[in-house]
């Protein structure tokens, strides 16, 4: 591949061979972008009563009695058929899917306990080892993060380690594991991918999907980045979420035809590179597909798209590293002055605490600037699994910055388990935390 000519200048590197699978690649570090404040905030956590510290006791009769389904029952299938049972349904990217909406709506009656805006997370690595002796470790840790943030938050994983289509590799490879995962998971609402070199730094936040219902696919990126400069790193494709539904399967063979399993790959090569000015490699990528669709595309695609820049659902590492340690620092002095969030609780009880923490959060903006936690930060460019990292990084910083992402991350797991990494950049540096920490000095003898 055109790897050399490729990674000079690109964060990206089109090597199938290794590295790190999946790449999202794009990044937009040079790029200042207005933040807005939520116009809707915390939907997800708009159920909640005023007092989640209180709610949380729940130990009333009606808390304990409404019943949850019964967990072996959930897990029985019904008699009646479903699409599963008809032999012509595939679940391969190749073949068309037809009437998914209906075929989906009937497989939820059939099991009625599993309504609502579900998600499920996938994400995945290459099927081989990696080059670079840390980079299996790091893809230990780094599917650890996603498992942590999706137990918090009641979300399903799925983690690949196939090609599900042989010519779909590297960042094409989700296509075909989206495809596959929308059959194999109707009850999600939602299938949201994240690519492996990408770490929740904030365990509370959820993706406010109220924003987002009339919408299909979800991505980060800038407008006008997409629209004026048309650039190709305008949005991120390696994190976004996408609508279990009729649209995004038939959306999902427009954007895979302009990938390897195509004919056309080597055109929409060109096209794309016709079309992006800034992009500097011949080979069709699925960012760039997708920008092109955006700016190119019928408006039944078009409309279904929403680019998000309000908070970083997608941000770049170099621009998040460096502040982590600051916003540990103003969380600490929040909590210094809420008893509420030094309380310690079951970990299953963490949205009321979220939805507690996020009343002394409201100054602390989104995205770049904020002090708020960044919700994803990506280390585009890295290279963990084959350790070519994008040579315009010094040497050690993309694994410095990984690692203090993922303890800075860990240590809002880690905390309700009664310990703490005081040191960032050192992992196997543990202390235990006090009672009512981090209560101020003067609290303590109360
Ligand atoms: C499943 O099949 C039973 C028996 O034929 C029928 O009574 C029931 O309505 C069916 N359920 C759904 C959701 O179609
Ligand atoms: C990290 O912490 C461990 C345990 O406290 C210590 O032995 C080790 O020297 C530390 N490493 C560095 C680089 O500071």
């Amino acid at each position: 591949m055109a790897k050399n000519a490729v990674q000079s200048k690109s964060t990206r590197t089109l090597s199938l061979r290794d590295g790190p699978l999946f790449l999202g690649g794009a990044t937009a570090a040079v790029l200042l972008f207005t933040l807005w404040y939520f116009s809707d905030p915390w939907t997800d956590f708009s159920n909640n009563p005023t007092n989640p510290v209180l709610a949380s006791d729940c130990v009333t009769a009606a808390y304990c009695s409404s019943a949850a389904p019964d967990a072996d029952e959930l897990r029985h299938d019904s008699p009646n058929s479903t699409f599963y049972d008809d032999p012509g349904l595939g679940y391969s990217i190749e073949e068309p899917m037809e009437d998914w909406d209906e075929k989906r709506r009937e497989w939820l009656e059939n099991h009625p306990g599993y309504a609502g805006d579900r998600i499920l997370l996938l994400t995945g690595s290459q099927p081989s080892p990696c080059s670079n002796p840390t980079g299996d470790h790091l893809f230990l840790r780094l599917f650890k993060n996603k498992v942590d943030y999706c137990r918090i938050n009641g979300y399903d994983i799925f983690y690949s380690n196939a090609f599900l289509h042989p010519e779909m590799r590297a960042y094409w490879a989700k296509l075909p594991l989206i495809r596959a995962a929308m059959v194999a998971h109707p009850e999600a609402e939602w299938i949201w991918w994240v690519d492996s070199d990408a770490v929740f730094t904030d365990m509370e936040f959820k993706p406010p999907l109220r924003r987002y219902r009339d919408h299909n696919l979800i991505v980060h990126g800038w407008a006008h980045m997409v629209y004026e400069k048309k650039s190709w790193l305008g949005l991120n494709a390696g994190i976004f979420l996408i609508r279990n539904c009729q649209w995004s399967m038939d959306f999902m063979r427009l954007w895979a035809s302009m990938g390897p399993m195509s004919p056309e790959f080597h055109k929409w090569g060109w096209l794309q590179k016709s079309a992006l000015p800034d992009k500097m490699f011949r080979d069709s990528d699925d960012q760039s597909a997708l920008i092109y669709l955006v700016l190119k595309g019928e408006k039944k695609w078009t409309d279904k798209i929403y680019i998000e820049g309000e908070y970083y659902f997608h941000g770049y590492w170099l621009d998040i590293v460096g502040t982590v340690d600051d916003v540990t620092e103003r969380y600490v002095t929040i909590e210094r002055g809420v008893r509420g969030l030094r309380r310690r609780h079951a970990e299953k009880m963490s949205g009321g605490y979220a939805a507690l923490r996020e009343q002394y959060l409201s100054a602390a903006g989104y995205g770049k600037g904020s002090w708020r936690r960044p919700f994803i930060t990506h280390f585009t460019g890295c290279q963990h699994c084959n350790g070519e990292h994008d040579p315009k990084y010094e040497s050690d910083s993309c694994w410095i910055g990984m690692v203090k992402a993922l303890n800075f991350a860990d240590n809002q797991v880690l905390r309700m388990y009664g310990f703490v990494r005081p040191d960032l950049s050192n992992a196997s540096r543990l202390s235990v935390l006090p009672f009512d920490y981090p209560a101020a000095e003067e609290e303590d003898h109360w």
